[in-house]
Parts: structure tokens; C-alpha cells; sequence
């Protein structure tokens, strides 16, 4: 191997070469049974031990409190702008938004589509490159207040916020997690109340599908 080259953008990073090759072998033939672990039983042993282990060393690596699942889930940051207000604004009450930048945004018109989700503040008047210094006071009914921790298109981003649910994303690994005030988190450990499924069995108006799903009718 000649040519590596480092990847410091935001987003996908380059990853150590042992770690590559490993996963290049293991596409051939995984622990030696002759397939890769694409091609084996998602209800076998092996691929059970995989998961098992994936979760553990997830909740590790997070380190995320005994009480807390690391749930795998299929799809980004984008996914939970929807999946966020349909686990825990979707039959009621109402969400809290911080409008710090596009990431924030996105969110909040996500949440809008799902229940009564408020914009508490807007750091628009200053090209979304300041944050709020206090929170505003919140709705009794106030289900959760969203925040964006990492603004990573306008650059701002929190050094310390105050208890809250919270969404981790692009500092998720790179800073500790401050689990008892965090109820919820992105892209992959929400910590669901409802199934996500039946919620979706009840979005019948065909504008309430989330930007990023819109099912398409040719
Ligand atoms: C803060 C933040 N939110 C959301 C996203 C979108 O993530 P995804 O492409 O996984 O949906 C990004 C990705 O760059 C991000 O940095």
C-alpha cells in the first residue's frame, strides 16, 4: 500500500490501514465460513455474535450508561429531524427549537410537519454565527427542546449547554455525552418511546412524509 492520503473534511475520515485490510479479508471470508458477513444469516449465530458485540462495544465507546440501548438504526442525521418529533411530539403537546443554522432548521420544518414544533430562537439576524447565551423559558407542555450542538455549515457550535435533550451528530465520539440530561440522540441511539413503524402508520396525509422519504407516485 503506497498511496494514503489523510481526509481531515468534516464528515467520513480515513480509517487506520489494519482496520481496512481486516474488513477487505473478512469480504472474502469471514472467521472462516467461507462467505462474507454480507452473505450469512442475519438470524445465525455468527451474525448474532456480530451484532451482540457491535452493541457492546457501541455502548463503550459512547460510554453510555447501563440504562441507555444504542439502537442500530438504517439512515443519518436527516432520519432523526423525523424520527425524533414522531417518537415524542406526534400525539401531543409541544417541541422546543433553537434555530442556530441550517442543521436546526432542517429539523424544526421536519417537526413541524409531525406536530407543534416552535422556533424559541433564531440566531438568523446575525447569519447564524452567535448562540443564545440563556434558554428562553419553555411551554408547560413543552415535550422536549431541541438543540443542535455542532452547526458544521455555519460553524458555531456549543462548548457547554444546559440540561436538555439534545442531538449528536457530528461531535458524536468527539466529546462526552452528558447522558442524564441527554433523552435522545442522533444519528443512531435514539432512545425510542414508540415505534417508529406504527407512527408511520398514521402519517395518511401524503404532505406529512418527511422531505427526505416522499414516496413519489410514478
Ligand atoms: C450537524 C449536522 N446535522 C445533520 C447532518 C446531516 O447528516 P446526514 O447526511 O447523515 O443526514 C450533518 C452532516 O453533515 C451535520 O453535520
Amino acid at each position: 500500500m503506497t498511496h494514503r492520503i489523510y481526509n481531515f473534511t468534516a464528515g467520513p475520515c480515513t480509517l487506520p490501514l489494519a482496520v481496512l485490510e481486516s474488513a477487505q479479508a473478512e469480504l472474502l471470508d469471514f472467521q472462516g465460513c467461507g462467505m462474507s458477513v454480507l452473505e450469512i444469516s442475519h438470524r445465525s449465530k455468527r451474525f448474532e455474535a456480530v451484532h451482540e458485540e457491535t452493541l457492546a462495544l457501541a455502548q463503550e465507546l459512547i460510554a453510555a450508561p447501563a440504562d441507555f440501548q444504542p439502537l442500530l438504526l438504517a439512515g443519518g442525521a436527516h432520519q432523526q429531524f423525523d424520527m425524533i418529533p414522531l417518537n415524542l411530539l406526534a400525539d401531543g403537546g409541544s417541541a422546543a427549537y433553537i434555530n442556530s443554522g441550517i442543521w436546526a432548521e432542517k429539523a424544526l420544518k421536519e417537526a413541524q410537519r409531525v406536530g407543534d414544533a416552535r422556533e424559541i430562537w433564531t440566531g438568523r439576524d446575525s447569519g447564524f454565527t452567535t448562540l443564545p447565551d440563556a434558554l428562553p423559558p419553555l411551554s408547560a407542555d413543552c415535550r422536549y427542546l431541541y438543540l443542535t450542538s455542532n452547526e458544521t455549515i455555519s460553524g458555531v457550535q456549543y462548548r457547554d449547554y444546559p440540561t436538555t435533550v439534545s442531538r449528536k451528530n457530528s461531535t458524536a465520539c468527539g466529546s462526552a455525552i452528558r447522558w442524564r440530561c441527554t433523552a435522545s440522540r442522533t444519528p443512531s441511539w435514539l432512545r425510542a418511546t414508540k415505534p417508529q413503524a406504527a407512527q408511520r402508520k398514521d402519517r395518511k396525509e401524503e404532505n406529512q412524509w418527511p422531505r427526505h422519504l416522499k414516496p413519489t407516485t410514478n
